[in-house]
């Protein structure tokens, strides 16, 4: 029997829907994070640093993440698109450079936009910035590039000033307050309670 134009169209925009579905299970798959049985709930931490302030808070706060849930923590440069398929949340660390997000962090986020938008819509991320004077800058393009994966800010921003205004200081190694040290923690901690509880 032949269909009417109208049930013909909607059984197209069906068949269309389920094309697209399945290309989008079939790239996961390809990716290895579907149909793995692997459905642990996972904190990545990715940092970059170059003075050592953003590593520091990131080891600290992965610490405080404990071990309820799993915890992923590696530089920028080392979190792969697969790796960050597998997060269930995200934690970003990095410093503030030339008034955005340092170039190796904006490297993973121009290298992961695209595989994993509209994968991970809702799910919870925190950040810590570190900055000579400022910081506000890299906060906002953080938040306006996440923004557009749909995920969901769960802890207050943490923005930290080392005062650092001269080359020298700018290049020299940062040492990380014992107060800061704890905040990030807290962050750490407060992250992994929610995602482990399934709060966020
Ligand atoms: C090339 C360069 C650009 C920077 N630009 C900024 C900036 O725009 N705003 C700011 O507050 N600090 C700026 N800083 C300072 C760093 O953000 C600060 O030293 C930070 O603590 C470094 O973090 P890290 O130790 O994790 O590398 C800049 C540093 C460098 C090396």
């Amino acid at each position: 029997m032949k269909r009417s134009p109208l049930r013909q169209n909607t059984a197209n925009a069906r068949q269309t829907t389920e094309r697209r579905v399945d290309n989008r299970q079939l790239r996961l798959l390809r990716l290895g994070v579907m149909g793995n049985g692997d459905d642990q709930r996972r904190l990545l931490v990715v940092w970059h640093s170059r003075t050592g302030a953003s590593e520091a808070m990131a080891r600290e706060a992965a610490r405080g993440a404990g071990d309820q849930i799993l915890v992923d923590c590696c530089a920028a440069s080392e979190a792969s698109v697969e790796r960050m398929l597998s997060a269930t949340g995200f934690l970003f660390v990095c410093p503030e450079n030339l008034g955005g997000l340092s170039g190796a962090m904006k490297e993973m986020f121009d290298r992961s936009y695209y595989p994993l938008l509209g994968v991970r819509e809702g799910y919870p991320y925190g950040s810590i910035i570190a900055a000579g004077s400022d910081g506000s800058g890299a906060q906002r393009q953080l938040d306006r590039i996440v923004s557009g994966w749909r995920l969901k800010r769960v802890v207050d921003p943490l923005i930290v000033n080392f005062d650092a205004q001269t080359p020298l200081e700018i290049l020299a190694y940062k040492n990380v307050p014992e107060e800061t040290l704890e905040d990030c923690q807290n962050i750490g901690q407060t992250l992994a309670a929610g995602i482990a509880m399934g709060v966020f």
